[in-house]
């Protein structure tokens, strides 16, 4: 720990760092597929009340301890004279966002080459080799879903673009926190919320829009089985970059003054939103354009059904390529966010230099990300493990640690700013931080593993 560690330079910055984390791939690409694939409606319920109860303490629980303990994952745990057993807590968040960041900068690969194709307009052209089968699909979603296999799994292409991403991160790692990861993050991720806000206007001028949010937004309470719940859980988790360390390691770099609950409120009501207007625009296109089989398969659903509602407007390159653009940069920061985990703990851990931890970091996903590229077994595997086993026991780890072991005091210093601000919400968070979220997070995980 030393005295001059870099922080972020203002409060928006801290905002927006988190955020550019948070809102990612998992709002837009992963939420949509996971509402799909688990009830619509009875899925974003359990899901915004994963959030609420769950999701927002133990996010300030990671800030709490982060702060206090001004290190990466592991180190903090060091810092704060924790005994040894708790690093494998740590331990297990570094590997769980490695495991995540393998697959994560396969799917970044692909809203690159999405944003080629749009510039290019290759994406919109008449697809002229063999389509492939799809009953009852319509002309337009056969074209898209042949375009997204040439896309996304023939060939060199996923893996020249998952290498570029991974050689941009590298770029922006070893630029480091202020210059790179802030700067980036403050410009762009507002720009991707008013994008977003004027497609969900375009998706409610669609003919099915109705049929399409009632989908999703008209829960059938009977749809909600064991196995929603843990896909609701790790869905929330994943999106508020939750049980992986990453809030630990930037919390690290917030100024004393920096409003921790606060923070936490702004971020995961931000990060909602997202995934909530991506509802609102996939469901009602969903539904209008018919789509079935194939094209709902859930992780493939914004590579297909969006393209379809960009085609429907003027100007369909210009704003496609700018929803690509604005995509990829939001997986972008939270590819960054990902990465900084290992390369901070690298960098602390055994005094590297930045430029040599990212690179030792970093290389290894050449290989790593290649073979997700390329094995939708290894890729959803990985995801699984990671999502919803690993980041619930992170979660619960670092609940216990700073609900019970934690240096006396803590949490109540952290969230109240050493008594500078009042913390009227401290015993509902010290209680959940305490109790509710070990157990429920317990319960769930449990019930939906043998579920
Ligand atoms: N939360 C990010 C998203 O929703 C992804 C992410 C996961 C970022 C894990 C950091 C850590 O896309």
């Amino acid at each position: 720990m030393s005295e001059n560690k870099a922080k972020f330079t203002t409060q928006l910055g801290v905002i927006a760092a988190t955020v550019g984390s948070a809102v990612g791939l998992g709002n837009v690409w992963r939420f949509p597929a996971e509402a799909q694939a688990n009830g619509g409606a009875a899925f974003l319920l359990v899901y915004v009340l994963c959030v609420f109860i769950l999701g927002i303490p133990v996010m300030m629980a990671e800030f709490s301890l982060g702060r206090a303990g001004n290190s990466d994952a592991i180190g903090v745990f060091k810092n704060l004279k924790a005994s040894r057993w708790w690093y494998a807590v740590g331990g297990t968040a570094i590997l769980a966002s490695y495991a995540i960041l393998c697959f994560y900068m396969v799917v970044t690969g692909w809203t690159l080459e999405y944003l080629w194709q749009s510039i290019s307009g290759t994406l919109y052209e008449p697809v002229t080799t063999a389509m492939p089968e799809g009953v009852g699909l319509n002309p337009q979603t056969l074209q898209f879903t042949q375009r997204m296999h040439e896309f996304i799994e023939v060939g060199m292409h996923p893996l020249i673009n998952t290498y570029i991403v991974i050689l941009i991160n590298v770029a922006v790692l070893i630029i480091g926190v202020q210059k790179g990861i802030e700067r980036l993050a403050n410009i762009l991720m507002p720009l991707l919320f008013l994008i977003l806000l004027a497609f969900c206007g375009v998706a409610m001028t669609l003919p099915e829009a109705k049929e399409g949010l009632s989908y999703f937004l008209k829960p059938d309470f009977s749809a909600i089985t064991p196995t929603v719940c843990i896909n609701a859980l790790g869905q929330s988790f994943f999106s508020l970059s939750l049980g992986m360390g990453i809030l630990v390691t930037y919390a690290s770099y917030y100024k004393s003054d920096t409003r921790l609950g606060r923070t936490a409120l702004t971020v995961s009501l931000l990060d909602m939103l997202v995934a909530v207007m991506m509802g609102v625009i996939i469901f009602p296109a969903v539904v209008s354009f018919g789509l079935t089989g194939e094209a709902l398969e859930g992780t493939t659903l914004v590579f297909v059904t969006l393209p379809e509602v960009f085609a429907q407007l003027p100007g369909t390159r210009f704003w496609s390529a700018l929803f690509f653009l604005l995509l990829f940069v939001a997986a972008l920061t939270s590819t960054i966010s990902i990465a900084e985990v290992s390369v901070a703990f690298v960098t602390d851990r055994f005094g590297m230099s930045r430029i040599k931890s990212t690179l030792l970091v970093l290389t290894p996903l050449f290989a790593l990300s290649s073979l997700c590229a390329k094995s939708s077994i290894v890729f959803a595997t990985l995801d699984s493990v990671a999502t919803n086993i690993l980041l619930p026991l992170v979660s619960i780890g670092i609940c216990i640690y700073v609900g019970w072991f934690a240096p006396k005091g803590m949490l109540k210093a952290e969230i109240t700013n050493n008594g500078n601000i009042k913390g009227r919400i401290l015993p509902v968070i010290r209680l959940i931080i305490r109790y509710v979220a070990p157990v429920l997070i317990a319960l769930v995980m449990i019930s939906g593993l043998i579920g």
